[in-house]
């Protein structure tokens, strides 16, 4: 289920970018990839809730892990909300960039899968 995960999060921020540089070319492909990043948000939460169900004693550390990965997630739609109303997305990038590196750190130092911190 981990290889799942991660397969379900990269491909997530790869349409992350992709959806990112169609809406500042103002292309209207842009929709489409919002679309199916959708479904990878379901695929991402899906896939890490069969993680977290699948641990027996879930410590704190578990809990900010799912909340840091809801935050990415989030984030990501908030700066593409700001780009398509051509707000500033400044605030939405800066949460992105923290929600990122922890649901990193914490993802890949707690015990399942990769454990590299
Ligand atoms: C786009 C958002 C997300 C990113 C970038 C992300 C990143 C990661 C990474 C890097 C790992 C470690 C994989 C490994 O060690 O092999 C991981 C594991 C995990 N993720 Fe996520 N994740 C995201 C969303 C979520 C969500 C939404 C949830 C919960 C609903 C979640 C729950 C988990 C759990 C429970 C683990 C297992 C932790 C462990 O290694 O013991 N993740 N995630």
């Amino acid at each position: 289920m981990t290889h799942a995960h991660i397969t379900s999060w990269l491909i997530t921020i790869v349409l992350f970018f992709v959806a990112v540089s169609l809406l500042r070319s103002g292309s209207s492909k842009a929709k489409i990839v919002q679309m199916v990043l959708r479904l990878f948000y379901i695929l991402t939460i899906i896939t890490g809730l069969l993680l977290l169900h699948s641990i027996a004693s879930i410590s704190i550390l578990y809990i900010v892990k799912t909340i840091a990965g809801l935050w990415l997630i989030g984030a990501m739609e908030m700066v593409l909300i700001s780009m398509k109303k051509e707000k500033s997305a400044k605030a939405a990038w800066i949460q992105w960039i923290i929600a990122f590196a922890l649901a990193l750190f914490l993802g890949l130092s707690l015990p399942l899968g990769f454990d590299v911190f």
